[in-house]
């Protein structure tokens, strides 16, 4: 005996009479206006797509806690990092530059983003797999972003163009080296590290000011692809990652990973032997050591991706009491960014879509506008004497400050001691990576640049990595040389992307 079937209705609730057959005139005849039905589905169809998110278009997520397992209360106020304290999540994993089919083994950093659902408001940290970025202005980010999609005339990626941004910004020295090192390819979502990147300021109980960076280690241990077979993967599964994340938390694996910051104390920063605000540089452990926070764990599927992680709308400036921004100018117009952005991609009134909306109690003084669905009451202005709500500096905690003086001007920042665009990417190779990870790491750039990278691009690209490090600089040019040389003498100057790719794989 069949189960009795839910009755189908239209988005309006009326019972429908057919899943199956328009209304037409007789077996043979025309159909109908008048089938609401039917128009009903066609009109919705043409509706279904969203615009995509214009970086980190492909990606998933998951549902999940944060549970505090240390004490860092002298360090912030923010209730989400008080002892003993579990706070609900929301979680998407993204590559950045491929479109929403691409696949998810492309050699890209990925997102890291969190939606922590506090009694304070939403609090989302918007991270990456990596500790850095590639650029430190932001104005230089949408040339970034433009750089790795695609070109105006193909509409190919290309690594010339790719090549040309990197090689003619020297900062992006150590992210490239992540980059085309074996964290480049995190074998799954649940084998990869997840960094704030920036520093934020933190400020405690006390109004005590501290600079701090956020690392979450995979509890399931690092681990990569080489390019050989995250080029398999992408040929048999492009949605190996959102698969491997679903099937994990469906079966009842369920990845975590482990909380810990770097706490530097305030007045530490103007000295410290590299600028603590400069997105290209890490703080080194042995200066500041990972204390541990709490752990995140994802331990629930979305039901309908659409509404629960299409939807899902991030935004570095959604900050707690106890918790701020710092000066590092990436943060800063990061701030403005992605509210924005959500304004284009979901509509003005994006925060009541249910998974964007705090489960505390909000009374903000924001009203109408399209798609509006949570009813607004008078008074509708402040200040009023009508009881309306009023600002409470007392619950807004202590202000997230720092002193700034100075004539308006374009310059790059003020120079530390060591900084400089080289050195911690040459750290990185000489001192992190060992014999075999520099061995991949030599071959996926000379791959990387035996794809149509023309030949005074390649000369700065050999030159930018002699910077990095003199032997591995040569390694590249040695590679490059001997297989541009063993393929075609022109192959690096006139080769296709495309093409080249696709006969690399064959
Ligand atoms: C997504 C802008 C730097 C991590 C986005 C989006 C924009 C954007 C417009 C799409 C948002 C959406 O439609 O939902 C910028 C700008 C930056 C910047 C202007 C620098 C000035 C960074 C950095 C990181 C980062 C440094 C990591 C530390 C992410 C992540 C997403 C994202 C994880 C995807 C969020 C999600 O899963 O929905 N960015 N970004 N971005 N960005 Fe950035």
């Amino acid at each position: 005996m069949t189960e009795p079937r839910i009755p189908t209705t239209t988005d309006s609730g009326q019972p429908v009479d057919s899943d199956q057959h328009s209304l037409t005139v007789g077996p043979a005849g025309p159909i109908l206006l008048q089938d609401s039905y039917l128009i009903e589905q066609m009109a919705q169809f043409n509706r279904e797509r969203i615009p995509e998110r214009q970086p980190h278009a492909k990606g998933s997520g998951a549902f999940g806690r944060f549970e505090v397992t240390a004490d860092v209360s002298a360090y912030t106020a923010a209730t989400v990092f008080q002892p003993g304290q579990v706070t609900d999540v929301a979680a998407r994993f993204s590559t950045v530059a491929g479109e929403r089919g691409s696949p998810d083994t492309w050699r890209d950093p990925r997102g890291f983003a969190l939606k922590l659902y506090t009694p304070d408001g939403i609090y989302d940290m918007v991270g990456n797999n990596t500790p850095i970025f590639f650029v430190k202005d932001p104005m230089k980010f949408q040339h970034f972003i433009r750089s790795q999609k695609r070109r105006a005339d193909s509409n190919l990626r290309d690594h010339d163009m790719q090549w040309d941004f990197w090689t003619l910004s020297p900062e992006s020295a150590h992210q490239v080296t992540w980059l085309m090192g074996d964290r480049g390819i995190p074998r799954t979502w649940r084998h990869m590290n997840g960094y704030s990147s920036h520093t934020y300021l933190w400020l405690n109980a006390a109004g005590e000011r501290f600079w701090v960076k956020y690392t979450f280690k995979t509890d399931q241990g690092v681990e990569f692809f080489t390019q050989h077979e995250a080029d398999q993967m992408a040929a048999v599964d492009t949605d190996y990652h959102v698969r491997d994340l679903f099937e994990h938390i469906r079966d009842g694996e369920f990845p975590s990973w482990t909380l810990f910051v770097q706490i530097m104390p305030f007045d530490q920063a103007k000295d410290y032997r590299f600028n603590p605000f400069d997105l290209t540089k890490v703080w080194p452990h042995g200066d500041y050591p990972l204390i541990e926070v709490g752990r995140l764990t994802l331990d629930r599927n979305p039901t309908d991706n659409h509404t629960e992680i299409e939807q899902l709308a991030f935004q570095p400036n959604n900050l707690v009491p106890g918790i701020g921004p710092s000066p590092d100018r990436m943060l800063l117009a990061r701030l403005f960014s992605y509210a924005d952005a959500h304004r284009a991609r979901l509509g003005a009134n994006y925060q009541q879509i249910p998974v964007n909306a705090p489960t505390c109690p909000v009374h903000s003084y924001s009203k109408d506008g399209a798609m509006r669905v949570v009813k607004v009451s008078d008074p509708v202005y402040a200040p009023n004497s009508y009881g309306g709500p009023a600002a409470d500096v007392e619950r807004a905690g202590p202000m997230a400050t720092w002193h700034a003086d100075g004539d308006l001007m374009r310059s790059a920042y003020v120079d530390h001691a060591e900084d400089d665009d080289w050195g911690q990417a040459g750290v990185l190779v000489r001192e992190v990576m060992d014999d075999a990870a520099r061995e991949r790491l030599v071959d996926n750039v000379v791959g990387h640049l035996l794809n149509g990278v023309s030949e005074p691009v390649l000369r700065r690209a050999f030159d930018y990595w002699s910077n990095v490090d003199a032997d591995l600089g040569k390694r590249i040019e040695d590679g490059v040389r001997a297989k541009a040389g063993a393929r075609d003498p022109k192959a690096a100057e006139q080769a296709n992307p495309a093409r080249t790719s696709a006969q690399e794989k064959a």
